[in-house]
């Protein structure tokens, strides 16, 4: 018999006859001679409905199942009669695949708490919430591929592992088969200090540098001791990196993604989204169409600074010239003043990484990060130091060792070009379009300090 999955049947107009479902029940309700289930498997939000009659030989089998409780159902799909729904399952037989025991089984009907579920992140995408938020976790990744595919670019598998600091900013996580970690690193399995990595970008840089139009999408690491709803040590990025480009047109490429990624999950994710609609966030449909329809703002940091200086709001933490901004001046300037979307470019050098290209004011990098209502920092970037000696000095000046990033000052002495690139964490564009606040609550399985359960 042929297994059928529900979201194909609950879309179908055809009256199909001797099919199958497996799945998960959701409720069982009993009445004298019939049972009603409602039968999830994962394939969309909504359940089907099942009814058994007791007339059914395998009838029994439902006595033992329980909300939590797989089951495989064979039977014909019959127009409902009941209200809510078009279809439901008649059931030829019933078969429960494996019990659950209602006495201890965590997800019962009632509503659960965002940290409660956290704790049991093993089942937790079996709840209408997470089960949305999974699938369009995995929508939006295949739409990142989509995208970059229709405008040319090639997608680059760069390494997990690596002897280099991306960021400079010394937050990686040694990788190390030495049991004794105080012996020399030349003993180490790479005869060297080895690392996770921070991003994808140095490596990727060099596929620019030749494929033309590249990205990277990947795991990245970061070993911040900072438990906020926005920081996970894991998480993954989207990395593209482009050949004769520079800060402006790479600002244009991340306008267009994220607009690219929120209209695709509204034109193919419709079901999944209008929960976080009608449960997370009321305003959200409208957030979201707002940004497909605005242009971004783009304004240099110095301008971004003395705004944030003129509000008469009271920040935390202080701002001028040379600070780096906290989530709260962010969320400042996209929520409150510009209402959109915004780019913040040409940081002062001091704040930022050695790799971005210095402008000729001698004292700010042509570097852009992208702020968003709700999530503050989704993007980024920056255009890249393309000039071998500016780039050797500044390796220099911030006390990295130049051995590290020959390979990488070598595109500068060999058809230099200048190229740009961006990163995006995945996990806050999903914050963003879910209207979710945790980040813990849109990977799977969240690492973040002291916690590495699952
Ligand atoms: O701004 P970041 O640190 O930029 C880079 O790593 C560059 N090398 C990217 C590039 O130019 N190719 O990180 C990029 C984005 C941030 O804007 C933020 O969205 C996300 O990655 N991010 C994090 N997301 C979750 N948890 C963390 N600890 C994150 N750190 C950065
Ligand atoms: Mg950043």
């Amino acid at each position: 018999m042929e297994r059928k999955r529900v979201k194909e049947l609950l879309h179908t107009d055809e009256q199909f006859a001797g099919i199958k479902i497996q799945g998960w029940v959701r409720s069982k309700r009993e009445s004298k001679t019939f049972s009603f289930l409602e039968v999830n498997d994962g394939s969309c939000l909504k359940n089907l409905q099942v009814i058994a009659d007791e007339t059914i030989e395998t009838y029994e089998a439902l006595k033992d199942v329980n909300t939590g409780a797989s089951v495989e159902i064979e039977g014909d799909l019959v127009e409902s009669p009941g209200k809510g729904q078009k279809w439901e399952l008649k059931a030829t037989s019933v078969k429960m695949v494996g019990y659950a025991d209602p006495e201890t089984y965590p997800l019962q009907k009632k509503r659960h708490t965002d940290e409660f579920l956290r704790q049991i992140s093993h089942l937790r995408p079996r709840s209408n919430k997470y089960s949305a938020i999974f699938r369009l976790r995995s929508e939006a990744s295949f739409a990142v591929h989509q995208f970059f595919r229709e405008i040319g670019f090639f997608y680059v598998h760069t390494p997990i592992v690596t002897g280099s600091d991306c960021e400079g900013a010394g937050q990686m996580f040694r990788v190390t088969t030495m049991e004794d970690t105080t012996k020399p690193a030349a003993e180490d399995f790479f005869g060297k200090a080895a690392y996770l990595t921070v991003s994808g970008q140095l490596n990727v840089e060099n596929y620019a540098c030749s494929l033309g139009n590249v990205y990277t999408f990947g795991p990245t690491f970061r070993a911040e001791n900072s438990n906020t709803p926005r920081h996970a040590a894991e998480f993954w990025m989207i990395e593209p990196e482009v050949a004769f480009a520079d800060i402006h047109d790479n600002m244009s490429l991340a306008e267009d993604f994220v607009k690219y990624l929120i209209q695709f999950l509204m034109d193919n994710c419709r079901e999944d989204l209008e929960l976080f609609f009608n449960f997370v966030d009321k305003g959200l449909e409208e957030k979201l169409k707002h940004v497909l329809a605005s242009d971004f703002a783009r304004i240099e940091y110095r301008e971004a600074i003395k705004i944030l200086e003129a509000s008469g709001e009271k920040f935390e933490y202080p701002v001028s010239f040379g600070v780096d901004m906290q989530t709260e001046h962010e969320r400042y300037l996209a929520e409150q003043y510009f209402k959109k979307p915004v780019f913040v470019y040409n940081y002062p050098k001091t704040i930022k990484p050695f790799y971005m290209r210095q402008n000729d004011d001698g004292e700010t990098v042509a570097a852009m990060d992208l702020l968003l209502p709700h999530v503050g920092e989704l993007v980024g970037g920056s255009q890249r130091e393309d000039r071998l000696d500016v780039l050797e000095a500044a390796i220099e000046k911030m006390g990295l060792d130049m051995e590290e990033y020959w390979w990488y000052a070598e595109l500068r002495k060999y058809g230099s070009v200048p190229h740009s690139g961006f990163g995006l964490g995945f996990e806050r564009f999903l914050m963003f379009v879910t209207g979710v606040s945790n980040i813990r609550d849109v990977i799977p399985f969240a690492r973040t300090p002291k916690n590495l359960d699952f």
